[in-house]
This record gives structure tokens, C-alpha cells and sequence, in this order.
């Protein structure tokens, strides 16, 4: 079997050292203020064995790693009928450019990059009763942890910088691909992004795609097709124009947030999340893609 808490404890022992550790986040105020020393990441395996190193109980800012959730719900909720409105293919360009937007008619190129992220958000906005609280408790109930929620200043400080999404949300709408009002979809999108998490609990949410679409209270929340397919869209989308290089390097489907986490899944072997604030010139966590790299080569292990 293998020793993944060694491993583990060996990799937060070399990135403990780093002293390159990338530029933490500043276009979002409030995410500015975390310390770049910060370090955690937490494995669980198939049959729940639970591995962690360093601040793996630190709440952070999970930003872009929302977007796996809000498509899972979009995709669980209308299914097929959301592939009208975002397409599947990597973009090649940062999280947050619109050139493509517009040269393409108003359709994202993916859920993953911000003007996809927006498209499904106007979907769960549609679908859901009372889209916020519905959201938050879709991902509280993944990870069976109530005490999960957003942060309201992290929300209210992306809403004042948020030209570039602003300007997304605008664009589409201009296309007809946003069904409600752009404020209410940006209300939405803020908050899906405020979100604050840890490693251990982000490992509990993102255990349905490792493992069939069922969670680790083995109720089922997607199906097989689905997960393939949101894997797949985490393999080949998950990194915006660093995808390539994860897939070369790490060798899992993943998601990264601004806030310096990522979390990535073995399928039917683990899911695990690192966090590492300071980030690389593509805006992913720069010691947390090092770490998985380390995790997929040291363990032998990865989807190739
Ligand atoms: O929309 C934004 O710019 C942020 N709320 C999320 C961006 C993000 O996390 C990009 N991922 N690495």
C-alpha cells in the first residue's frame, strides 16, 4: 500500500523551506492580507483514510475552485441543456480574458474560465429558489459540514474590483447568453467565490468525483457520465492557460482558485487539496502545483 502520510510529511518538509513562494492574490483586496508562510494539504482515499500536513484546517478563500461545484449543481439540475450555452474546450487564454467571448458570439469556451463561470451561475439563479442559501447548502451537504460559508468581505471586496467580471457579465448579456439581471448574477458569483473552506473539507466536497458521483456518505449526487465528463473539463479547463502544463507535470483532473488552493482527484483512488497562497505568473498556487507534482511522482501514481 502506498505510505501517503510520508510522503505527505516529506513534501510539506520541502515546501516548509521554499522560499520561492509566488505573489499571494492582490486584485481582490481582502485576499492581499493572507500570509504568503501559509502551507496545508490533506489526501482521503477511497476507503476514507485521512492524510495531512501543515495548515490543512486553515479556512481559505476557495475563488475559482466554486466553479466545479456550481457546474456540478448546473449539471445535476438541467443536464445536456447547459452544453447550449457553454461549450467544452480549453480556452488557452487567463481565467478572466474576453477576446475569445467575442470572436465566439457570447458563447464561453468553458464553465471553468470566468465568463463560463457566469453563464452557469445564470443558470442556478434560474433554477434555484433561493439561489445563495440553496448553493451554500448543496456545498455544505457534500462535505456534511454546516459550518461551511461565505465570506462576506471577501464577497463585498471582489463586488468594488470587479471591473473585468462586470464587463463578462455585460458582454454576455449582450449576446442574449444571460437570462437574469447582471447584478443579481454577480451577487451570485461573488459570493460562490467567497466561499471559505479547508483542505479537509474541500477533500469531503470533491469526493464524488473520485468516487462515482457518490460522497462519503455514500449518497450519490452525480452520474458516472457526469463525472467523466466534469473531470474532464477539470483536466483539459481546470488551469485556464496552464492546463497543458498541469496535465504534464501533475497528471490529474484539478481545479485552482485564487486563493491559492487546488484540489485534485485520483479517480477511485483519492482526492486531495493543497493550499499554498502565493501564486505563479498564470494566477495558480505556485508550492501547491509543485506539491502535486511531487505527490504524482513520488506515489507512481496519476490518470496516465
Ligand atoms: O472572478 C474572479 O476573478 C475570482 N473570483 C476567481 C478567479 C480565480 O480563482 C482564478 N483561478 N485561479
Amino acid at each position: 500500500m502506498t505510505d501517503y502520510q510520508n510522503i505527505i510529511d516529506a513534501i510539506y518538509a520541502g515546501c516548509r523551506e521554499s522560499r520561492d513562494r509566488g505573489v499571494v492574490a492582490s486584485y481582490i483586496p481582502e485576499l492581499a492580507k493572507v500570509s504568503s508562510s501559509k502551507f496545508g494539504i490533506h489526501l482521503v482515499d477511497l476507503n476514507k483514510n485521512n492524510f495531512c500536513a501543515g495548515h490543512s484546517k486553515d479556512a481559505f478563500s476557495i475563488q475559482s475552485i466554486s466553479k466545479v461545484l456550481s457546474l456540478a449543481l448546473a449539471f445535476s439540475l438541467v443536464d445536456n441543456a447547459l452544453l447550449k450555452r457553454v461549450d467544452v474546450e480549453p480556452s488557452g487564454d487567463p481565467f478572466n480574458h474576453l477576446s475569445l467571448l467575442e470572436f465566439e458570439n457570447g458563447i464561453p469556451r468553458n464553465p471553468l474560465i470566468n465568463a463560463g463561470a457566469l453563464v452557469v451561475a445564470d443558470i442556478l439563479v434560474s433554477e434555484l429558489d433561493d439561489p445563495k442559501k440553496d448553493f451554500l447548502h448543496f456545498v455544505r451537504d457534500l462535505a456534511n459540514d454546516r459550518t461551511i460559508d461565505f465570506d462576506e468581505k471577501v464577497a463585498k471586496s471582489e463586488k468594488r474590483t470587479g471591473f473585468k467580471n462586470y464587463a463578462a457579465a455585460n458582454l454576455l448579456k449582450s449576446y442574449g447568453n444571460l437570462t437574469n439581471d447582471v447584478e443579481t448574477v454577480l451577487d451570485f458569483y461573488f459570493h460562490q467565490c467567497s466561499i471559505a473552506m479547508d483542505c479537509v473539507q474541500l477533500t469531503k466536497a470533491f469526493f464524488p468525483f473520485m468516487n462515482g458521483g457518490k460522497c462519503q456518505r455514500n449518497r450519490t449526487y452525480l452520474t458516472l457520465s457526469q463525472v467523466k465528463r466534469i473531470n474532464a473539463i477539470m483536466l483539459t479547463c481546470g488551469f485556464y492557460d496552464e492546463a497543458g502544463e498541469f496535465a504534464f507535470e501533475i497528471g490529474l483532473p484539478g481545479k485552482s482558485g485564487v486563493g491559492g488552493g487546488i484540489v485534485a482527484v485520483l479517480p477511485r483512488k483519492y482526492c486531495v487539496a493543497v493550499w499554498s497562497p502565493g501564486l505563479n505568473a498564470k494566477g495558480n498556487s505556485k508550492l501547491g502545483m509543485e506539491a502535486l507534482e511531487k505527490l504524482t511522482t513520488a506515489t507512481h501514481q496519476s490518470i496516465f
